[in-house]
């Protein structure tokens, strides 16, 4: 299979260097020497502790856990045998921040065994046979990665776990970014404060998201957690390759600054039910010296399987616009009658029901989209609202909600599918399961079957509410299987999938690419409740386990302007430019009207010229909480894909969608066509962006990642001097010049530039910039 060609350059070689054994401790080091893990048994405990450069970073963590109805994995263990290999390969994503990516670790494998006759089984009798659980680290240069496995050969086949022992024991009282402990929802604003102040500042941080408070603990935190110690090293704590087991959140000793494991648990309060053989995720934490090499970290995705799939033909970068602002926004909504109290799928009169007028997914709005969308090159249309069950669809805890098949009166499923495949654009489907897994999974055959048909090729899902079967969290493990069970039943379908409200990927999308999106955070559709800062914050955290669907390219950022009762949102034109190069994911949104980009063409052209997937990323200044600087130049073997990929489709339109023009910013203007393979030799492009805080900041841009020698023109998006995106009512006005509220003030220039040039970017507060970079022929 060419996408997942391996270059492998060594595997499992038993090495003679990079450990010894000291003390009574296991110990070696990553690839470079510079990380070292030490792992012991002492009194029958297992700890392990990770040093970099002789200076610990975790101090002695235990490890283990407590299982119901059985002597725990917490103690009596011996260590029966060790083994050391390392491994380094490159491999290339189907999608990503670049082409290929290196997997170079050292590996040390532990087995523990807990002798027959040292711990009591479910019957108080002596097991007969040893309970044997091996621990699995991994040291790369930027981190660690450990796992628990459990052999078939065991004393143990089946148990459920009470709660994990894992500790990461901090040497200090790091700052951190983090969000309240959760078993629903990462849909918070972050909290930026020393782990000292969590506990102070805990009620605050539960920012009201419209979901009920679950947390454990007043110092429970959310994974990925991001710190910063005293001597300027980042630390960041998450997980990898979660699957048939609950989320991991984080419960703070704050005395001590040790963190546990906090499991999900499931409705009956297990965390989570085991037969062997089988594994944990592994648990990581990531050291670096710089903001910027944690942005560029793969550790989470390396310590996930290759991809299974055989065929991803099918999977491609989208770029896509949606009526879904209308019904955010408030100006319109999902729902299509006022008329009944209550609806009831099979029963309500739907056809003869009385329209409130506020539809937003009706044949002829939707073809006004389609037609903008088609004109502006972009790959895809988002409708949300197509299906009916939406006057019921949320706060009811209601099973039956939708059927995920049958559309509203208005909207003509077959004619807009048509309409939209000659004017070269996909329909996006849109599930909300209403948080009804069990309703979800009862019509999901159904519902891919239909997008088959009428070649739909993806899917936005959603999980809003409390989850049915009744108890459930959104991260317990029958839960986190649910969302695995659609990405492998989709899979068979090819459609790739875009879940709202499922868990915060874990890098899965490694072994499973059509994942091609998530929300699992606090998105655009926060609108004015998010604080300034949050996206400089969420690539250290939300998106070091996978892409994020925030939908961007707000241009109305004022939603007063919109409906009486909107806000202002603490972003500027050119913020919303520069998310596009700061947030990788292959699947981007346009998400404002086509109206109001329309007030505003010549800033939108950024958006259309922006690539989504790519073969090269450089992060060239960072700091959580601040901003972000980033440099991209696009996979050019990819950039239309959406476009080439159709072929034939279900609904007997062979080739439809391939007539489409798109425009690649990287081909001469004389062609537009979406053929790559027959276009001349493209032109060398680069994509920069930055955003900040409620900060202004002037950043100098390096150009010395371009090629020596060659002359580029660059076309530069900027805040304009007078710009700020920090809205007159907030309190972090004080802090600042108190400029006006003035987001939609930008300067676009051009320039000639070379590897040897300099931008200095100016960013307004809550701002950003833009630049794209092309070579002159
Ligand atoms: C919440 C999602 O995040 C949002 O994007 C979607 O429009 C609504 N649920 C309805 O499904
Ligand atoms: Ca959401």
């Amino acid at each position: 299979m060419k996408q997942f060609r391996i270059i492998l350059f060594a595997v499992a070689l038993v090495f003679a260097f990079g450990w010894q054994n000291v003390y009574g401790q296991e110990t070696f080091t990553s690839p470079d020497g510079k990380l070292v893990l030490q792992f012991e048994v002492k009194d029958g405990v297992p700890y392990y502790a990770l040093n970099r450069d002789g200076k610990p970073v975790v101090l002695p963590s235990k490890m283990g856990f407590t299982l119901e109805w059985r002597d725990d994995l917490a103690h009596a263990f011996v260590l029966k045998d060790v083994k050391f290999s390392t491994f380094d390969e490159t491999w290339e994503p189907v999608w990503g921040e670049e082409a290929q990516i290196r997997n170079h670790y050292n590996e040390m494998l532990v087995t523990l065994e807990q002798p027959v006759g040292s711990v009591e089984s479910m019957d108080h009798s002596t097991e007969k046979k040893a309970t044997v659980m091996l621990i699995r680290f991994r040291l790369y240069d930027d981190g660690l990665g450990f796992r628990y496995e459990f052999p078939m050969e065991n004393a143990l086949v089946y148990f459920w776990i009470e709660e994990e022992l894992t500790e990461f024991a901090m040497t200090g009282d790091h700052t951190a970014w983090w969000i309240p402990g959760d078993y629903d929802t990462q849909e918070y604003n972050y909290t930026e404060s020393k782990l000292s102040e969590i506990r102070g500042l805990y009620d605050a941080a539960h920012t009201g998201n419209g979901w009920p408070w679950k947390s454990f603990s007043p110092t429970g935190v959310q994974t990925a957690l991001q710190m910063k110690t005293a001597d300027g090293l980042y630390l960041n704590i998450h997980e990898a390759a979660v699957l048939d087991f609950p989320t991991m959140n984080l419960d703070l000793n704050d005395e001590k600054f040790v963190f546990q494991v906090h499991l999900s648990p499931d409705a009956t309060g297990y965390k989570g039910r085991i037969q062997t053989p089988c594994h944990t995720p592994w648990r990581t934490v990531m050291v670096c010296t710089s903001a910027t090499d944690v942005l560029a970290s793969r550790l989470i995705l390396n310590l996930n399987d290759p991809c299974v799939l055989d065929d991803v033909s099918w999977i491609h970068p989208v770029k896509y616009m949606g009526v879904w602002w209308e019904m955010i926004s408030g100006k319109n909504t999902w729902s299509y009658t006022d008329q009944y109290p209550s609806v009831k799928l099979g029963q309500t009169d739907y056809e003869h029901a009385k329209p409130h007028g506020r539809h937003a997914a009706n044949n002829e709005n939707v073809r006004r989209y389609i037609d903008f969308a088609a004109e502006n090159g972009f790959d895809a249309l988002l409708i949300e609202g197509w299906n009916i069950g939406w006057e019921d669809w949320y706060g009811k805890q209601k099973d039956y909600v939708f059927d995920f098949i049958t559309p509203y009166p208005d909207f003509d499923l077959p004619a807009l599918n048509k309409y939209a495949h000659e004017k070269g654009i996909r329909l996006i489907m849109h599930h909300e399961s209403s948080s009804s897994t069990i309703n979800y999974e009862h019509w999901m055959e159904q519902a891919y079957t239909l997008m088959n048909e009428y070649g739909y090729d993806a899917v936005k899902s959603g999980y809003v509410g409390k989850i049915i079967p009744y108890g459930e969290g959104h991260y317990s493990q029958p839960i986190i299987n649910h969302y695995h069970y659609c990405i492998t039943e989709a899979a068979k379908h090819h459609i790739m999938v875009n879940a709202h409200e499922a868990v915060r990927p874990t890098g899965l999308y490694r072994t499973w690419p059509n994942m091609i999106g998530n929300e699992s955070a606090m998105g655009t559709e926060f609108q004015d409740r998010i604080k300034p800062g949050h996206t400089t914050i969420l690539p250290f955290t939300r998106l070091q386990g996978g892409p994020m669907d925030y939908t961007p390219g707000i241009f109305v950022t004022d939603m007063g302007k919109i409906v009486p009762w909107g806000g202002k949102m603490n972003i500027t034109i050119c913020n919303q430019l520069g998310l596009y190069v700061t947030f990788y994911s292959p699947l981007q949104m346009a998400a404002d009207f086509p109206e109001h980009y329309a007030q505003f063409m010549d800033a939108f052209q950024f958006i259309k010229d922006v690539a989504v997937d790519w073969d090269k990323t450089i992060y060239l200044e960072a700091e959580p909480g601040a901003y972000i600087v980033t440099a991209r130049h696009p996979k050019i073997s990819t950039l239309n894909l959406a476009a080439e990929g159709v072929g034939e489709l279900a609904d007997g339109k062979k080739g439809v969608i391939s007539g489409a023009m798109r425009y690649v910013y990287a081909i001469p203007d004389s062609v537009q066509t979406m053929c790559t393979s027959s276009l001349p030799e493209p032109r060398d492009v680069w994509y920069v962006g930055g955003i900040t805080d409620e900060n202004a900041r002037e950043i100098k841009v390096k150009l010395d990642f371009l090629k020596p020698g060659v002359k580029y023109e660059a076309i530069i998006y900027a805040d304009a001097p007078d710009a700020s995106g920090l809205s007159d009512n907030s309190t972090l006005q004080t802090s600042n010049s108190k400029l006006k509220y003035n987001p939609q003030a930008y300067t676009i220039t051009k320039k000639k530039v070379t590897s040897k040039s300099v931008l200095k970017m100016k960013m307004a507060p809550c701002g950003g910039f833009a630049v794209s970079i092309r070579e002159i022929r």
